[in-house]
């Protein structure tokens, strides 16, 4: 891998990386379109991350298909996939973690305490190996791309983080890989995600500002579907990630919503 991106930067290339976790759908190819846009190379990297999961969560049954993978990649004119094993990543004896401390406790950070750990950890080792100048990352996971973007700057490393918008189906729901454990049924409460962020842009268009109040709304209309369990609904600095007591331009509304056994996240910026 480091041999691929040292030929490339040798002939003045610019290089630009996807960290992904596989199974491709509409919103990874949109990322690799844009790196694909603005650099010379562009590598993809395919890495089930282990250190990310806690016990209890879908490591196992994350949905893999490889072959597809490629194929998509290629079509898009992907340069190079890295495709590591286990071991690679994490050889016996691995103790080296990254911890981005205040952005990894909030939202996604409660319920997975760990998760962010991982997280920047295996993105600062993807970034060691393969040396990008760029690096692309999807702003439907939010948090994970302010707490990156935190770690580039604390920890000076050389790569451009560029976000890029999310990607939906044509109904509203954000795309995902984990969409594909739903069922008929479920996939239609699914909506409920986009619906009360929604609820909640239209509730401040109308002059509502206090955050309990629309919460109060985004909750109702979960909540009316009987497969959904709300993990939290986050409202408020799209920087620091603290809640704030009043909504205005530029705040941050996200959601994390149990559909069934199907964890799913959403973010709109008013
Ligand atoms: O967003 C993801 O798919 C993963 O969290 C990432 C960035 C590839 C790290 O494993």
């Amino acid at each position: 891998m480091r041999q691929w991106s040292l030929q490339g930067k040798k002939s003045g290339k610019s290089i630009a990386l996807v960290p992904t976790m596989g199974y491709f759908h509409e919103g990874h190819l949109s990322l690799m379109r844009m790196a694909r846009a603005i650099a010379d190379s562009v590598a993809v990297s395919i890495f089930v991350n282990p250190t990310q999961f806690a016990p209890n969560e879908d490591l196992d049954k994350y949905p893999k298909d490889i072959k597809r993978d490629i194929g998509l990649a290629a079509s898009i004119g992907i340069d190079c996939i890295f495709l590591p094993d286990n071991d690679a990543m994490y050889e016996k004896g691995f103790q080296t973690w990254v911890q981005v401390e205040e952005l990894s406790q909030g939202l996604c950070g409660k319920s997975r305490p760990h998760h962010f750990r991982g997280v920047a950890t295996v993105v600062l080792k993807l970034f060691n190996i393969i040396m990008p100048d760029i690096a692309v990352f999807g702003q439907k996971d939010y948090q994970q791309l302010k707490i990156i973007e935190r770690m580039v700057k604390d920890l000076n490393l050389p790569v451009k983080i560029v976000p890029h918008p999310i990607v939906r189906e044509p109904d509203g729901l954000a795309m995902s890989s984990r969409n594909s454990y739903l069922s008929p049924q479920e996939r239609k409460s699914a909506l409920c995600l986009i619906n009360s962020l929604k609820i909640a842009q239209k509730s401040f268009n109308e002059g509502i500002v206090h955050p309990d109040t629309i919460r109060a709304k985004m909750r109702h209309e979960i909540l009316a579907n009987k497969n959904a369990k709300i993990d939290y609904i986050f409202i408020g600095d799209a920087d620091t990630l603290k809640e704030t007591d009043t909504i205005g331009d530029g705040t941050l509304i996200a959601l994390a919503v149990w559909i069934g056994t199907t964890r799913l996240i959403d973010n709109i910026i008013i």
